[in-house]
């Protein structure tokens, strides 16, 4: 009786087997070196990828958490080389140094999509989908600009947590600030990393509080995540900060946890940044795999978001911006 089962199994097996190897072989493999999980925008990313190249969705995806290490990221991206792939989706850390690795994929024949941030001395990939960081800063720069006038406050002295240093969100970010600051006058205090991680956004203002107390207004977090530690070093220093109180505090990303934060009352105004790429990046790969052509650069779509007496006229680049009231159902649709 025993047999005969064994038998039975290891005939279904058999039959089985041819399908589940051509099935196997439809799968388009795609390799993904993404920069780490400092922050919610990093997981939200992380699924929009994971569920997009889904094996459902006939994708066998490699996925490699480079845990903000540069070099660890290149290896990740030679392993898929090696691992011969049909596509490798890069997310770089910093925006240089990529030619040598970026030709090597070419010689392998592998496309590279390069996600969010940017690579600025290679054009070596197929297409580029993410966020036009620079535009962020501007429009975080101007808001404050329009909001100040508003308030009635005259004089503006501002402490920057930027995020992880060389990385194209970074430079982009404190580029477009800066740049409306230099125009407007404003005190630029200082500007040090928090790395886009909670803990470095609490060290850098505790340092901050203590080397500066009294002398600043304005708080510019480059991610979410820095503005919730530097929310807790405020507290624990005693400096009030959101609408009516001692600091205007600005944040980018605009994840779940940030929009509640606007909503309670303690991020001033925050600044989106869509980590939804997936889908447009599988739209390219579509085109890629029709021998289509492809845009070279895809934007996302973003929105600036405050409660109704932050809502303020600005523009940016001379096109007026539409400001997002922040609501339950605002918060509840995002990522
Ligand atoms: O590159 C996008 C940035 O990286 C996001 O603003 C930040 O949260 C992330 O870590």
């Amino acid at each position: 009786m025993r047999k005969i089962s064994k038998i039975i199994v290891t005939a279904m097996a058999a039959a089985l087997l041819p399908a589940m190897a051509a099935q196997a072989e439809e799968l388009i493999s795609i390799g993904f070196a993404q920069v780490g999980h400092e922050s919610d925008w990093r997981t939200a990313s992380t699924k929009s990828c994971q569920d997009v190249f889904s094996e459902e969705n006939g994708y066998d995806l490699s996925f490699v958490d480079c845990d903000n290490d540069e070099a660890a990221q290149k290896e990740a991206v030679r392993s898929f080389i090696e691992q011969d792939v049909d596509y490798i989706i890069i997310d770089p850390i910093i925006a240089t140094g990529w030619d040598t690795v970026l030709t090597e994929c070419e010689d392998a024949g592998i496309p590279v999509i390069v996600i969010d941030r940017t690579i600025d001395d290679s054009d070596k990939y197929a297409a580029w989908v993410g966020s036009n960081f620079k535009t962020e800063g501007l429009a975080a720069g101007e808001w404050l600009a329009a909001y100040a006038e508003k308030q009635g406050i005259e004089e503006l002295n501002v402490l920057t947590i930027s995020g992880s240093t060389g990385s194209s969100a970074q430079i982009g970010r404190s580029e477009g600030f800066n740049e409306v600051a230099e125009k407007y006058g404003w005190n630029l205090i200082d500007e040090q990393t928090g790395d886009f991680t909670e803990a470095g956004g609490q060290e850098v203002m505790e340092n901050y509080c203590k080397s500066y107390e009294g002398q600043f207004n304005v708080v510019v977090c480059q991610n979410d995540n820095e503005a919730f530690g530097a929310m807790t070093a405020m507290d624990n220093a005693g400096v009030t900060y959101g609408p009516g109180n001692d600091v205007i505090l600005i944040s980018y990303d605009a994840c779940t946890a940030g929009l509640e934060d606007v909503k309670a009352g303690k991020i001033t105004a925050d600044f989106e940044c869509n980590p939804l790429a997936a889908p447009f990046v599988e739209e390219v790969i579509k085109k890629l795999a029709a021998g289509e052509e492809v845009e070279k650069e895809v934007y996302m779509v973003e929105h600036w978001y405050a409660l109704e007496d932050q809502i303020v006229e600005f523009e940016v680049d001379g096109e007026a911006q539409e400001m997002t009231l922040v609501t339950d159902e605002v918060i509840e649709a995002q990522y």
